[in-house]
């Protein structure tokens, strides 16, 4: 438990300082081993009995959520192999997510980034405590810098400052952008990202007011 506790600070000073992944790594393997062998083996968790608990904290959740628990083919590939898969499964996740990325009818891919920054900013949705009619969030700056002026936001994923003006708002990334934010897997198979359209988070028209945040030239993120 120690140990967990002082990991997680040590994640969140990285967080605020930058450092990377590796100096801490470094640092961890730095520190002296003895009392590690001194403390008794941990014990193997029985994966039966954490699969019955995990179906219990479902217990109450409606039956489309329960179907959740159980991991896709995607999901499966990516947790058998921590998220490192041949080159060969890779292309197998690309190419089955990709089939699932609905574009929108009309080819437009631009929506209202007025729109866009509150579906960015907004981290609600997806949980059992949730009031009916809950639309649910992006919760891009989790995980993204978007606007300069932000200062809240996490670093999981690259900064997205500047993301249409550095592509000279080509269309082409931006359907780039669209199929991302579908489904970020269909892109980089074992991604981090959540698949946003592919798992109905957001709807197809939230999606474009994201595209539009990240590619109108009015757009914060490109000021
Ligand atoms: C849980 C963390 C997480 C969240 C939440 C998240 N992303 Fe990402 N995103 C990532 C990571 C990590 C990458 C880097 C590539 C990868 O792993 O897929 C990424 C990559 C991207 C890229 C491609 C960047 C490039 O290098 O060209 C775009 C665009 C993007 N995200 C947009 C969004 C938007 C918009 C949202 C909100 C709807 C969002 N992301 C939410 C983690 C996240």
């Amino acid at each position: 438990m120690k140990t967990i506790m002082k990991f997680s600070a040590a994640l969140a000073v990285t967080a605020l300082v930058g450092v990377s992944f590796g100096a801490i790594a470094q640092t961890k393997k730095a520190e002296p081993t003895k009392k590690a062998a001194a403390a008794p083996a941990a014990k193997k968790a029985d994966p039966a009995v954490v699969e019955a608990y995990l179906k219990n904290t479902f217990g109450k959740a409606p039956p489309e959520w329960q179907a959740r628990i159980v991991p896709d083919e995607t999901l499966k590939t990516c947790n058998a192999g921590h998220n490192e898969v041949s080159s060969k499964d890779a292309d197998a996740i690309v190419k089955r997510e990709l089939a699932r990325v609905v574009y929108p009818a009309d080819g437009k891919l631009l929506g209202d980034w007025k729109e866009g920054k509150k579906v960015a900013n907004n981290g609600r949705g997806g949980q059992f405590s949730d009031p009916e009619g809950t639309v649910a969030g992006g919760n891009c700056y989790a995980c993204h810098q978007l606007e300069k002026s932000e200062v809240s936001f996490g670093t999981l994923g690259p900064s997205l400052t500047n993301y249409g003006k550095d592509r000279k708002f080509d269309p082409a990334e931006a359907k780039n952008a669209f199929t991302k934010i579908y489904d970020s897997q269909a892109v980089l198979a074992c991604s981090n990202m959540p698949r946003f359209g592919a798992n109905k988070v957001l709807n197809e028209k939230q999606i474009q007011d994201l595209v539009a945040l990240l590619f109108d030239p009015e757009s914060p993120v490109n000021k």
